[in-house]
């Protein structure tokens, strides 16, 4: 089954009683993998789960070529803005930053990345991009998108240096990356001007536009993921809850990785209803990559 963050919750706290007769949960989300396995640290997981959503052929895909492109999608739908030339901010550079950098930079915008990990940092340097601490983005930002599964990456101090008539919006988090409380409190009052889009009026006369409350703005103002890369993640859904279901009883109440040969058969069947054939490796080539003693 499909854990969501609610069910999880809900078996954790008010209806323990159901947990005896859970086999085992999958979690989707990169946010939903996170709390579980700080349940599984704490000791208090009720049943095994299987984090579809650390299998290659979930992340790598879904996360980010459909939040890359579903983002701008919405963001584009929202505002009819052209990117060409605009100064675009990624919050967070893992999965779902990558794709929403490479489609903005596709879109002709300058793209700037603001990340904590020096990793991804890094990485978002060497693939090009501009990297700056939030609150010089903040300055220089013409549409900021955060999607870090954290909290208040957008806040107090980045609205009040922020120019106006900035565009901020989120596809990480339920609505809580954006400090919108704060954006509130530093408003004289706000009004929609398009749908999906609320514009504050702050005291010293800048406008911040806000897109979808604050909420997925993927899915609030477009369609979300397209079904040709959802396909996989529920793919993964559903092969690792017949895993789970043929190895009752002898999983241990901690989270798992979807098994290797369930990621690499979801590939293999993702080319192959795409029309796409491969090579397959030679005998001998099996063999050389083997063994240690030919080549070393
Ligand atoms: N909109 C959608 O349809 C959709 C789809 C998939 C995932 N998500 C959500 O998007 C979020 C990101 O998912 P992901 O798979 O990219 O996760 P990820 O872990 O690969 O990347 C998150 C990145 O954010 C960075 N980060 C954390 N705190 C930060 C901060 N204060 N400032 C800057 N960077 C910070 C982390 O270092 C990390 O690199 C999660 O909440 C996930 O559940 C949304």
């Amino acid at each position: 089954m499909d854990d969501g963050a609610d069910t999880i919750g809900i078996i954790h706290s008010d209806r323990k009683d159901l947990a005896a007769n859970v086999i085992a949960g999958t979690e989707e989300t990169t946010t939903g993998v996170v709390r579980l396995k700080s349940m599984e640290r704490d000791g208090v997981l009720l049943y095994p789960v299987i984090a579809v959503n650390d299998a290659d052929t979930k992340h790598l895909f879904d996360n980010r070529y459909g939040t890359g492109q579903s983002t701008v999608d919405g963001i584009l739908r929202a505002t009819n803005l052209l990117l060409a030339g605009k100064r675009f901010v990624v919050c967070g550079y893992g999965w779902c930053g990558r794709g929403v950098a490479t489609r903005a930079r596709g879109a002709g915008a300058n793209v700037i990345v603001v990340e904590t990990d020096p990793l991804k940092a890094l990485e978002a340097v060497m693939d090009g991009y501009s990297v700056l601490p939030m609150l010089e983005a903040a300055k220089q930002g013409e549409i900021f998108v955060t999607v870090t599964g954290n909290l208040h990456i957008i806040r107090k101090e980045h609205f009040e240096v922020m120019r106006d008539g900035a565009v901020v919006c989120n596809a990480g988090h339920f609505n809580v990356e954006i400090d919108i409380p704060a954006l509130e409190a530093l408003s004289t009052g706000h009004s929609p001007t398009r749908d999906f889009v609320e514009e504050y009026r702050l005291t010293d006369g800048r406008r911040i536009r806000l897109l979808g409350e604050g909420r997925l703005i993927n899915l609030a103002a477009a369609e979300g993921h397209p079904a040709s890369v959802m396909d996989m993640s529920f793919a993964n859904q559903a092969l690792a809850s017949e895993f789970a279901v043929k190895h009752r009883g002898t999983l241990e109440k901690k989270v798992y990785g979807v098994p290797h040969a369930i990621d690499a058969e979801i590939a293999r069947l993702k080319l192959e209803s795409m029309g796409i054939r491969i090579d397959a490796l030679t005998e001998e080539q099996r063999k050389y990559l083997e063994s240690w003693e030919m080549g070393t």
